[in-house]
């Protein structure tokens, strides 16, 4: 059996990647089982750095394979922001409510038509030989001018995935994880996983 950490102590993040490895030969680890780890600083300007970053540590303090992920909402009429920055687009200790608030209000003037934007997920994989793999998940959609749904965290209440009338805060975490940025990258690093493991 071949063990993985996440680097994450998010016991859902846990959950759903359990889940989706169910089927492989995997005993999956995460960063609660590691009293010694500290937290890493998501300081970089990229959501390939912050996940390496964090994948990387883990990896050289314990040995073993590691993945890490970090995601951003990206909204095509603010080119992009908040991206790397969703967690405190309205400030360091900023609430998912503060967030919300503020993309609406910097979104206040722009119309039904241009409120474009996708989640995008990139995920990390440091292998037993210390190399790097990148996997990279995208949802699209469009941001509501007010929030739907109580169910979710983040930005869901306000993101209307593509093909769907409900938020992601209005579906449930089955479905939404179905579609979802980080769903789409954690299933195309267990394709990856699958066929890695078949070759071995
Ligand atoms: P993280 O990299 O998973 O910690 O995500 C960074 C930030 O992006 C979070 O603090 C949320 O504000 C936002 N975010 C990430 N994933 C989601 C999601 O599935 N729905 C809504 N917001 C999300």
């Amino acid at each position: 059996m071949k063990k993985l950490i996440l680097a994450s102590r998010n016991e859902h993040k846990i959950q759903e990647l359990r889940e989706t490895l169910a089927d492989l030969d995997i005993e999956l680890k995460s960063a609660l089982d590691f009293k010694e780890l500290q937290e890493v600083e998501e300081d970089k300007l990229t959501l390939e750095g912050n996940a390496l970053k964090k994948a990387r540590y883990v990896f050289e303090k314990t040995g073993l394979p590691t993945l890490a992920d970090d995601t951003g909402l990206e909204v095509d009429a603010l080119d992009g922001r908040p991206g790397v920055f969703s967690a405190r687009y309205a400030g360091e200790d900023a609430s998912y409510q503060d967030n919300t608030d503020k993309l609406l209000a910097e979104l206040a003037k722009v119309d039904n038509k241009d409120r474009l934007a996708q989640f995008r997920t990139v995920v990390a994989f440091i292998d037993e030989n210390g190399e790097k793999h990148f996997f990279e998940g995208i949802c699209r959609g469009k941001i509501l001018k007010e929030e739907r749904g109580d169910k979710g965290f983040g930005y869901d209440p306000v993101f209307q995935p593509e093909g769907y009338e409900e938020t992601f805060a209005q579906l449930d975490s089955e479905e939404k994880n179905n579609i979802s940025h980080r769903g789409r990258a954690i299933q195309k690093f267990y394709d990856w996983l699958q066929n890695a493991m078949r070759d071995e």
